[in-house]
Order: structure tokens, then C-alpha cells, then sequence
């Protein structure tokens, strides 16, 4: 089964990792590793091939950033030529990118089947790009791995025919678990100046609904300048961020050495590789994001997870996990952030089948439907 997988962004590279391991454990799978080049930067791309052991791409597009039409079309216009020469039986995508939906109608109006990891997930918010991302990806995909139980139902209520519905657990997890001996050396701490035992919190943030507005991304930092006096926090700066502080003026400097939490502030830190940012989860005290990957990484590591949105498409994070939805209003940040502080964390079990065993599950029903055609 020659399969073309496309990736393009940050968190697209980490669940590709566990599935091209157990497609090269398989004769029978021929991977092709398309990168469309989405990321670029070496923190956002290089840095997470190297931690995550993933073989170098077979191609790169190298589109780069650009509006979300022209980013789209890119990937479409040269990935066509790639599907043409190389004529697989199968395109897998991940999560909910401009890469992901860009490659899936490419490969579609190839008539080459589409398998979506990572499907059903919804806000229900479609002013989120991702939203819009991931409704048409799962249109016309013809698998649809889901990570959990509310993806099914989303589909279902979509009119998907069921029989493309595999619920098969969350691949991110995977990555989380096969590298947690090499996370848990990582030198971060040192480099941070974290001591064994200090509490810290870890903030990211990227959405454009909450970085875009200059007015609104300053009261933020407002917001969680006054919390950091409670607890030092370490904020790795997303390049989206990085620019628009710097055009309000703001007087940053991210960078990943010599940066003091003692000083009670935030620390304002370069993006950071995969290994470090997962170590960094595990021993906060407490993480504040917008992002959608690190309210599962979060749950599963047992740290209490603040979500600095009014939606989330991975429900299962609060109804088994460490997640609250806590929108964007800066007192809100602050009275529920030292609330959290105040209360013992509570450990909650893994959402049922993240058990780092979901890209086997996945691999498996690609083969079985592989020979049943044979
Ligand atoms: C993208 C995804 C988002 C995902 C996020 C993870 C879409 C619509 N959004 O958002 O779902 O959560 O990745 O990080 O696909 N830039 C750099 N260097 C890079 C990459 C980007 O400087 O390597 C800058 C560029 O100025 C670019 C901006 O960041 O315009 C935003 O990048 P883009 O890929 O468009 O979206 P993200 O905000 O990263």
C-alpha cells in the first residue's frame, strides 16, 4: 500500500511521527513523507523532525506563509504534480491545518482515497479557520480515524456513512509516550533556571482570535503580567505573537537561555522543541493556552489546563481530563488562574484508548481493508 502523508505545521509533525513508525514496521506499507513546508522556521519544523525521530521528508513544498487562499493553493499546486508522479493508493492527513484540507481535495479530485487522522472534532465555531479545515476534510475524506467518542457522534450527525468511522484513539499520545524517557531528561529546567520543585505556569497562545486585535493581545499580557507576580510563568512565543507584540510597541525579547524565574514576571522565550515544551508540561503547576493539542497533552500528563477560549472541539479534555474553558476576558484569567493555584491539582485517568497505541490501531484497519481488496 503506498500511502503519500502530508504534513505542514507544528503540531501536524507530531502525530505523523507514530504513524510513519508503524507504517515502516509493516512490509507491506511503502510511506511517502510529503512536508508542504507550512512551518519553516527551524524551531517550528527542523527542531520537531529531530526530537520526534522522523525521517527527512521525501519532498518539501516549501509554500510558506502567506493568506489562507494563497497558502491553500500552494500546497494544491504543488502537491498535484507529486500525486501524479507517484500514484498512491492512499493520502493521510492530520489534524486541521491549511495543509490538511489543501492536500485532501487534491488528492479527492485525484480520485485517490483520503484517510483524516484525527476527524470529527468541532468547535462549532467557524469563525475558527481550523473549524472551517476541518468540516470539508471530513466531507470528502473516505476514513475518518477519531480520538474520541464526540467525534463519532459530530460525524454521525453530519450524515457520515458510519462505516468510515474508526474510533481509534489520539495519536499525539503516542508521540507523548514513546519519547517520554527522552522528554523526561530534557535541560530545559536548567536552562530555564527552574529549581526541582518550584512551581511555575507554562502559557501559549496563537489563535488569531486572540492575538490579531493589538488592543486585545496587550490587555492579555496585562492580565498575565499581574498573575505572573503570583507564579512565574514561561511563555514561548509563537511567531504570529512575536510580531504583532513587537508592532504594539511591546519591548519582548524571547529567548531560551539565561532567563531567571526567580524574577517573578513572565519569561518570554523563543518556540521551543518538542521534547522541551512536553517536559516543560509535565512538572507546571498550571498551563494556560488557546491551543487545541495541548489540553490533551495536559490531561494525560495530569496538569491543570486553563483554555483561554469560549469553545473547545476536544470536549473529552473537561469531561475526563484537567481542562476548563475559561474565554478570554482578562479578570477572568486572573480569578481563575489563582482559584487553580489555591486547589490541590487533581490527577484524572487518560480518555479512553489514549493508551499510545493508536497509530498501530490505525495501521491495522488501513491493512485489513488493504487486503480485503486484494
Ligand atoms: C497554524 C495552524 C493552526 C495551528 C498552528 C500551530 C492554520 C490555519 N493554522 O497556525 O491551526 O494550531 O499552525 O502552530 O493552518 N511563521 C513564521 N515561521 C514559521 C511559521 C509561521 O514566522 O515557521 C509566521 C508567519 O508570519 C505566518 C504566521 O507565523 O504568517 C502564521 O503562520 P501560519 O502557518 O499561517 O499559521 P499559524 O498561526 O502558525
Amino acid at each position: 500500500m503506498r500511502i503519500v502523508n502530508v504534513v505542514g505545521a507544528r503540531p501536524n509533525f507530531v502525530k505523523i511521527a507514530p504513524l510513519i513508525r508503524a507504517m515502516t514496521r509493516r512490509p507491506a506499507f511503502v510511506p511517502t513523507l510529503v512536508h508542504t513546508g507550512q512551518h519553516y522556521d527551524a524551531s517550528m519544523s527542523e527542531q520537531f523532525f529531530t526530537d520526534l525521530e522522523i525521517r527527512r521528508p521525501d519532498f518539501n513544498l516549501e509554500v510558506g506563509s502567506g493568506s489562507h487562499a494563497v497558502q491553500t493553493a500552494q500546497v494544491m499546486h504543488r502537491l498535484d504534480p507529486i500525486l501524479e508522479a507517484t500514484r498512491p493508493d492512499l493520502v493521510l492527513v492530520v489534524g486541521d491545518v491549511n495543509s490538511t484540507l489543501a492536500a485532501t481535495i487534491t488528492a479527492v479530485k485525484r480520485s485517490i482515497p483520503v484517510a483524516h487522522v484525527e476527524a470529527g472534532l468541532r468547535s462549532f465555531d467557524r469563525s475558527m479557520p481550523e473549524e472551517i479545515n476541518r468540516i470539508l476534510t471530513d466531507a470528502v475524506a473516505d476514513f475518518l480515524f477519531v480520538t474520541e467518542e464526540s467525534g463519532r457522534e459530530n460525524l454521525l450527525r453530519e450524515g457520515v456513512d458510519p462505516a468510515k468511522i474508526h474510533f481509534v484513539g489520539n495519536v499525539m499520545i503516542d508521540a507523548l509516550e514513546s519519547s517520554r524517557r527522552r522528554w523526561e531528561r530534557s535541560p530545559i529546567f536548567e536552562k530555564l533556571g527552574v529549581e526541582t520543585n518550584s512551581p511555575y505556569a507554562l502559557l501559549t497562545l496563537h489563535r488569531p482570535s486572540n492575538v490579531d486585535d493589538p488592543h486585545k493581545l496587550a490587555k492579555f499580557v496585562e492580565a498575565l503580567e499581574t498573575l505572573a507576580r503570583h507564579i512565574p510563568i514561561v511563555f514561548p512565543v509563537h511567531p504570529r505573537v512575536k510580531q504583532q507584540l513587537l508592532r504594539s510597541g511591546h519591548g519582548l525579547a524571547p529567548r531560551t537561555d539565561s532567563v531567571d524565574l526567580r524574577r517573578k514576571a513572565i519569561a518570554y522565550v523563543d518556540p521551543l522543541g518538542y521534547l522541551d515544551f512536553v517536559a516543560l508540561v509535565s512538572r507546571a503547576r498550571l498551563v494556560l493556552t488557546d491551543s487545541g493539542g495541548i489540553q490533551e497533552e495536559a490531561t494525560v500528563l495530569g496538569v491543570p489546563c486553563l483554555t483561554l477560549r469560549d469553545t473547545t472541539e476536544r470536549p473529552v479534555t473537561v469531561t475526563h481530563g484537567t481542562n476548563r474553558l475559561i474565554g478570554s476576558a482578562p479578570d477572568r484569567i486572573l480569578n481563575e488562574a489563582l482559584q487553580t493555584l489555591a486547589q490541590p491539582p487533581r490527577r484524572n485517568g487518560a480518555p479512553p484508548l489514549w493508551d499510545g497505541h493508536a497509530a498501530e490501531r490505525i495501521v491495522e484497519i488501513l491493512n485489513r481493508t488493504a487486503t480485503r481488496k486484494d
